[in-house]
């Protein structure tokens, strides 16, 4: 008989993890790690691996802290006689610098698709930032499943808001906007975006003059710093709209940025559980169940 998957958990993931055990029957893995006082790291794995398939969930927000000690948990996995890896990482970093935008620079995306790929047999993710890259297989040398959360962010709109128009604060932000619109039923508009550096953006003024009575959603792919939503509740304020509701598919939130949006006039800010969060309220873990059984 197949045995099942075992699933281990790395950072951040544990809730989404036990989730996904407790719909599938699939095995839970025990892994630890310990940092040593110089900040190297050791990776134990308390399970039986041998010949087995693995699930590796991680979520890898502040990726720089992280990679390293993923990486070890594969080669430990590896080197005690699993069979096949797979990555699950929900929000995949390092997508957003996909071209050379200054002299000197490298395209990091490429890079941590190369690292990635050598240790991994297999990725699935969900909603990546595909701007300049227009399919992981372009980077990425492993086999990939990319999943998307616009059927649940469209249905928690249709249960949780009436009237909703839906804003994208960018061009690159159209992909994610129409999808979740559509299948939502509810129109929707974009806006164009300057961004001068970090946290110095500027985006267009939003035109919801067609828009009465409607409660105004801002939807992007990630929130990070949240100057990009600041922006858009900023120009929304001034024309005395209804209080905005945030949705992202990723809630990093760099430094302050929720509670900075909060106080900005968002009314609500809601994310899916790709990084737990307690904005989370958008579960995707049927969508990570299909792509695993499948
Ligand atoms: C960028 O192109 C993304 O789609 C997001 O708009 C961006 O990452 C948001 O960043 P921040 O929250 O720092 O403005």
């Amino acid at each position: 008989m197949k045995s099942v998957p075992i699933v281990f958990s790395l950072y951040n993931s544990a809730e989404l993890s036990r989730s996904i055990v407790s719909k599938t029957g699939f095995e839970s893995g025990k892994l630890l790690i310990h940092s040593f006082p110089d900040m190297e790291t050791v990776v134990t794995i308390q399970s039986d691996v041998i010949g087995r398939d693995i699930i590796l969930i991680v979520g890898l927000d502040d990726p720089n802290s992280k990679a390293l000690p993923l990486i070890f948990a594969a080669e430990t996995l590896r080197s005690l006689g699993a069979k096949n890896i797979t990555l699950v990482a929900p929000y995949l970093p390092y997508m957003r610098q996909d071209a050379i935008f200054e002299i000197g620079q490298g395209i990091t995306s490429h890079y941590f698709a190369k690292l990635i790929s050598q240790y991994f047999d297999k990725l699935i993710t969900i909603d990546p930032h595909l701007h300049r890259t227009h399919a992981l297989a372009d980077i990425y040398s492993i086999p990939n499943i990319v999943l998307h959360a616009s059927n649940s962010i469209a249905q928690w709109i249709k249960l949780h808001i009436q009237n909703p128009v839906l804003i994208g604060p960018d061009s690159e932000s159209l992909q994610w906007v129409e999808a979740i619109a559509t299948l939502a039923d509810a129109p929707y508009t974009t806006l164009n975006k300057i961004r001068k550096n970090d946290t110095d953006i500027s985006v267009s003024l939003p035109d919801i003059s067609q828009y009465h009575g409607t409660v105004p959603i801002l939807v992007d792919d990630i929130i990070s710093t949240g100057m990009t939503m600041l922006a858009t509740i900023n120009h929304l304020k001034n024309l005395h709209s209804t209080p905005p509701i945030c949705i992202g598919v990723h809630g990093i939130f760099a430094q302050h940025a929720y509670e900075n949006l909060l106080a900005a006039g968002a009314q609500r800010i809601v994310t899916c559980n790709t990084l737990s969060h307690p904005s989370n309220a958008i579960d995707i873990s049927a969508e990570l169940i299909t792509a695993l059984e499948s």
